[in-house]
């Protein structure tokens, strides 16, 4: 038996670690991934476009010409509307000063009737002792009181005030009675009131005859 020891064959000779390790510029580079390829632009399309003009865009300036265009035509209308406005000055249109409210039999006595209310700013009330037309406007500051049949009486909504059917004021702030304006009777037999005149009863012009009609 041949027991020949095999020469060790001599350890190969290591290699330092940082050596064996591969270096990282060589593998651990990333890999970064190909430019996607660009659209083919034809040589005409590029000879067309027009160049780029490093300042303000195509649209930035349509947006200030339009921007520029709304601020002038504002202008405009303004300077025409001053100019129409000198041609015809404002005018205030008021109801006439004169109505005719109808024939005396078409006022029931004891009866306020509010035809004329909203359009002249009156009532016409009947008494026994005639007719008379009375101011909607409250004495305290100007409000319009509203009538109220079931309790005979003017009532002011904005205040409380109140006035009764002959316009004497009797509840709140109202320090004086409803106005009266002049009434008459026009050549064609109707009643004809007269707002150019008023009487005030704490004046003691409703003693005036012009301050009711007595028919
Ligand atoms: S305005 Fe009529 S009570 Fe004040």
């Amino acid at each position: 038996m041949t027991d020949e020891k095999q020469p060790e064959k001599p350890e190969e000779q290591k290699q330092p670690a940082s050596e064996s390790q591969p270096k990282p510029s060589e593998e651990t580079k990333p890999v970064t991934p190909a430019p996607a390829a660009k659209p083919a632009v034809s040589s005409a399309a590029q000879k067309t476009s027009p160049p780029q003009q490093p300042g303000v865009s195509r649209r930035k300036f349509i947006s200030w010409f339009a921007i520029g265009w709304i601020g002038f035509s504002a202008a405009m209308a303004g300077f025409l509307t001053s100019v129409l406005r000198f041609f015809f000055p404002n005018v205030l249109f008021e109801p006439p000063m004169t109505f005719k409210a109808g024939i005396p039999s078409e006022f029931q006595i004891g009866q306020v009737d509010e035809r004329f209310k909203n359009k002249f700013g009156v009532w016409m009330v009947r008494s026994p002792e005639g007719i008379y037309a009375l101011s909607t406007v409250c004495t305290h500051l100007g409000c319009t009181p509203t009538w109220l049949p079931g309790e005979e009486k003017f009532k002011c909504p904005c205040h409380g005030s109140g006035f009764y059917k002959t316009g004497i004021n009797f509840e709140g702030p109202a320090p004086r009675p409803l106005e009266r304006y002049r009434i008459s009777l026009a050549d064609d037999g109707q009643v004809l009131v007269d707002k150019g005149k008023i009487y005030q009863q704490e004046k003691g012009e409703w003693k005036d005859p012009q301050s009711i009609l007595k028919v």
